[in-house]
């Protein structure tokens, strides 16, 4: 039972017990997130001092090389879970290729994967707006002890055993699934301890903020036009309320909390859209399920996509369900 104020160390604890499988595996590994996720966060937090401390690629006062924080996020998060041992495999969108976590004395005996953004929203970072990490858990499909195969990466979100992300905002929050619901837990920085601030989160079933990038307007198709156009008409409670951060994480949060819609069509000028199936949409789609939203492409479930490539793209609709049906009802009515 999710108790209000109960730090995240607890809660995994008491909730071990409630995962299919229970060899306190994928405990280790939500806390090894928990671990990456409060170093990058302290790494986030002195971004707006790059002008003292020195800028990516100069040298800072200790003669230390300074990273680009999504390099940086990436580093820690695959050291972090590769250090400890307890998963076979990593893929990151900062990877060209998926990584083998050599577990030589544990002989491959590890079975899970981890697909990661770890900096999700980078364009951002300059300007002091919140950004994230996204993550995302499966259970491996080729046998241990053996190396992890593409196979492992490639396999549809449905099969997820836990998705989450990280918002570094006005404060610091890790929120996830492991598919009985989604809680999310605020970082108390004074002593690096995460509390159980938001049990049991639920999209609204309605809700009155789309939030796309609407500067591509032009080359979205004809569908969307037309439900931006409905979500701008004075009908009802329309029009409603245009909101757009311009990171996955933060946009995703505000509609679970007030209720609304994230959209990321394909264009005219990308085919396919531009937020990646494996490690934004699956993890966003699960927990959006899981909240009792809903994720689609467009026309159909994000979880039954089967995936072909690590990094492949796909179009992204998002949000309280009502809305990602409305707009799933534009897109069939006008698809050219
Ligand atoms: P990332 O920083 O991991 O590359 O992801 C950025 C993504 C997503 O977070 C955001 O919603 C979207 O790109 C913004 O794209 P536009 O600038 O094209 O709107
Ligand atoms: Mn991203
Ligand atoms: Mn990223």
């Amino acid at each position: 039972m999710a108790k209000k104020n109960q730090t995240l160390g607890e809660f995994i604890i008491e909730n071990q017990a409630s995962f299919k499988y229970t060899s306190g595996e994928l405990s280790r590994l939500i806390n090894s997130i928990r671990l990456a996720a409060k170093v990058v966060n302290h790494e986030v937090n002195k971004a707006g001092l790059v002008d003292i401390i020195g800028a990516a690629g100069e040298t800072n006062i200790q003669g230390e090389d300074q990273q680009k924080l999504d390099v940086y996020a990436n580093d820690k998060f695959i050291q972090t879970l590769t250090n400890r041992n307890i998963v076979c495999g990593i893929a990151s969108e900062e990877e060209d290729d998926f990584i083998v976590v050599n577990s030589q004395d544990e002989n491959h005996q590890n079975k899970y994967v981890v697909l990661i953004d770890p900096l999700d929203g980078s364009s951002n970072i300059d300007v002091n707006v919140s950004v994230g990490t996204i993550f995302s858990i499966y259970r491996r499909v080729t046998p241990v002890g053996t190396p992890v195969k593409k196979e492992d990466f490639l396999q549809k979100g449905s099969e997820q055993v836990a998705a989450g992300y990280v918002v570094y905002g006005t404060s610091t929050m890790l929120v996830y699934t492991t598919g009985d619901g989604v809680n999310g837990f605020t970082l108390n920085p004074a002593i690096g301890t995460f509390y159980l601030s938001h049990p049991n989160m639920q999209f609204p079933l309605d809700g009155k903020i789309y939030s796309v990038n609407e500067g591509n307007y032009i080359h979205f198709p004809l569908g969307v036009k037309k439900y931006i156009k409905y979500c701008q008409e004075e009908e009802g409670d329309r029009p409603y309320t245009s909101r757009y951060i311009g990171s996955l994480v933060s946009d995703f949060h505000r509609n679970m909390i007030k209720g609304g819609i994230y959209m990321y069509p394909k264009s005219s000028k990308n085919e396919k859209g531009k937020l990646r199936l494996l490690y934004e949409c699956n993890p966003m789609a699960f927990l959006a399920e899981q909240a009792n939203g809903k994720a689609s492409d467009g026309f159909a479930r994000i979880l039954d996509i089967q995936p072909t490539e690590l990094h492949e793209r796909v179009p992204f609709f998002c949000g309280s369900r009502n809305m990602v049906e409305k707009a799933e009802e534009f897109m069939r009515e006008f698809s050219e």
